[in-house]
Formats: structure tokens, sequence, C-alpha cells
């Protein structure tokens, strides 16, 4: 199996992202560590505590990283998107109940180095760590500048970047507009590079189909136990259509993640006008278990860090106008179905510990 270092900031999808990379036979998760974006670090690493806890991988250490970006004065935060726990679920207040696990009390960065180093030992001469970062990369551009010798061990995947319309900014995604600067040092310090950009992100889509699987439930499960009716999302309104398949989940567990999803769903359709929900952070864990579903192209990116309008911007340059030697690998594209039956296969793997 690949080994895994996740680098996060839960965040629903980055819950998602920790399952999946929790619950696949394809990949190591060596361990996780957090940083300030969705909410606080305090927050996101409880999170994190709460999932890892909550989806049966108590083995799996957490350890917090940076509170703060490099250069700016705080994380831009997410609120308004995950709530003010950062994990909320539908009814306001977290959604996942307090892990008795703590997280470990050392420095993320050097336990990330000391991890890599000697994760890197062990595996057959040439084969990647593989450091995916799903949140701001103020952790990643910390150990590339103090351990330099790790870059040639990794291999980063990250979620983030877009090669035109943004989301937190008209051109600017999230996790690199929290932190432009900790962006340019890693995608400037030569490591090996994949960014799975909001183009791809945009696609992978938790529809009430996908709701359902969650669930555990077909179509036909959700019939109205006073008259008998089948309820189809022809005749209920989408929220309505949805709150019923929480109600009629299998197990306590994948009804937290039917409340997870119904949370993202309400924060998108309100923020962004999405119908449904799109789930960023798995996607890179998807893209280490198995690239064949992207594809990718080999791209410069760079990445604005002065401009007042566009700090945070992914400049990429698609058709090579600058004559600039590649230094990322972008995802075009992802087979969405073949996403969704990874993501499945984990929350069921979850839900049978
Ligand atoms: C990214 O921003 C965060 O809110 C999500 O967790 C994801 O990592 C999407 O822009
Ligand atoms: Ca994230």
């Amino acid at each position: 199996p690949a080994k895994l270092w996740l680098d996060c900031d839960p965040g629903h999808d980055d819950a998602m992202a920790i399952i999946l990379a929790g619950h696949n036979r394809l990949v190591n998760l060596i361990g996780v560590s957090t940083v300030a974006g969705n909410q606080t670090v305090a927050k996101v690493t409880q999170n994190a505590l709460d999932i890892v806890h909550a989806a049966g991988l108590p083995l799996i250490e957490v350890v917090a990283g940076l509170g703060k970006p490099l250069l700016r004065h705080s994380a831009i935060l997410c609120p308004e998107i995950h709530g003010d726990s950062g994990l909320d679920g539908p009814e306001g207040g977290p959604l996942l109940p307090k892990s008795p696990l703590k997280a470990n009390p050392g420095k993320a960065v050097l336990i990330m180095f000391e991890a890599i180093q000697e994760h890197y030992m062990q595996k057959p001469e040439g084969e990647k760590i593989r450091l995916v970062c799903i949140g701001p990369l103020s952790n990643a551009a910390i150990l590339f500048t103090l351990y330099p010798e790790v870059i040639p061990m990794v291999e980063v995947v990250l979620m983030g970047g877009c090669l035109g319309v943004g989301n937190t900014g008209p051109v600017m995604e999230f996790n690199i507009q929290t932190d432009p600067e900790a962006a340019k040092v890693v995608f400037e310090c030569g490591v090996k590079l994949t960014m799975i950009p909001l183009e791809v992100t945009h696609t992978v889509l938790a529809t009430p189909e996908v709701l359902r699987a969650v669930a555990g439930i077909s179509e036909n499960d959700t019939r109205d136990e006073t008259n008998g009716d089948l309820h189809s999302s022809q005749n209920m309104t989408p929220s309505a259509d949805c709150a019923h398949i929480a109600s009629r989940a299998r197990t306590l567990f994948r009804k937290a993640m039917v409340h997870l999803l119904l949370f993202f769903a309400e924060t998108y359709r309100t923020e962004f006008e999405f119908p449904h929900p799109p789930l960023h952070d798995p996607c890179a864990v998807a893209y280490v278990i198995a690239p064949e579903i992207f594809k990718v192209r080999d791209m410069r990116v760079d990445i604005e860090v002065c401009s007042e309008v566009s700090a945070g911007q992914t400049v990429c340059d698609r058709w090579n106008s600058s004559k600039r030697s590649p230094n990322c690998s972008v995802a075009m594209e992802v087979d969405v179905n073949s996403f969704w039956r990874l993501m499945q296969e984990a929350i069921a793997a979850a839900d049978a510990v």
C-alpha cells in the first residue's frame, strides 16, 4: 500500500477524506496533521480526533500544526460553509460526539519529518511517501523549508487552486488564498506535485442518489410509514427528500455521514447556489488510490502573492505560453462514478468497525 500522511483542516469534506484514507486497502495512513483553515487549529484538531474515533481509526495519530498562515495575520476561516465548530451537523453544533482521544502534543512539522524519513527508509528504493494536503499549505511550506532533505522523499497531492473561477475569491480557491506565501514555497521547491483543482472537485457532487448509498438504503426504502406512499425525488422538495434519507439510514454512523453531507448541502446551496455539495478533499486521496480515474496535464503553475485583487490565484499556464518548465500535474477530469465507488466502500468499511 501507498504510505500516506494527511494534512487537513476538518471540515466536512476533510472528514470524508480521513475516512477514505483510513479505510482503503491500497493506502497505509501513517499520520494526520492539522492546520488553521476552515476553522481555528484547535477546532479542526478536535474535529480530526472526533472523526478518527467515529470512523474506527483510534490508532491514527493526530498532531496539531500551524495556527496561522506564514505571513498573513490569520486564516480566513470558513464558518459559513463548515459552521462554528468547523464540522457542524444539520441542527447546528458539532456533528460528532467529542472523542476521548488526545492529539500528540508534539510539533507537527517535526513529527511529519520524522515519520516521512522513517517510512521512506522502509520503502523500496525510489518509492515516495504521499503527502496529501487538503487545507492551506502552511505546514508543508515549513516542512520543506526546515527539512529540504524530505523533498525527494515525498510526492505532494493537494486539493486546491483553480484554472479559472475561484470560490472564496473571484479567481482564488480557499486553501491557496488562505496562505498564498506557503503555496508559493511548495509550488517552487521542486517537489513532485499534483493539484486537484476546483474544476475537478466541482464535478463530484453528493446527489440524493449518493446520499441513499451513504445511508445504505435503496430508493424503495424511502417509504412513508403513515400512508405507505413511495416518496421519490419527483414529489418531494430536495431537502425534504434528503432529510427523509437521513431518517432511514441503516446505522448511526451512516446517519452521521448523511447529516454531514446535508449540512454541507445546505451551506453550498446558500453560499454558492449549488444544487448538491461538491466533495473536494477526498478527491486528493482518491488520486493516490486510483490515479487512473483522473486525467492530468503537466503545466507551469505560479502563485500570485502580490496583487490586491487576486493574491492566492493559481496561475495555470495551460498552453505553456510562458515556455517555463512545468512544475505541477494538474487534474483536468475525474471519473465521478469510480470516485463514489471508492468513497462508498470506505464508508461501508468504517461502518463495519
Ligand atoms: C477547500 O476549502 C475547504 O473549505 C474545503 O475543506 C476544501 O479543502 C475547497 O476550496
Ligand atoms: Ca479542507
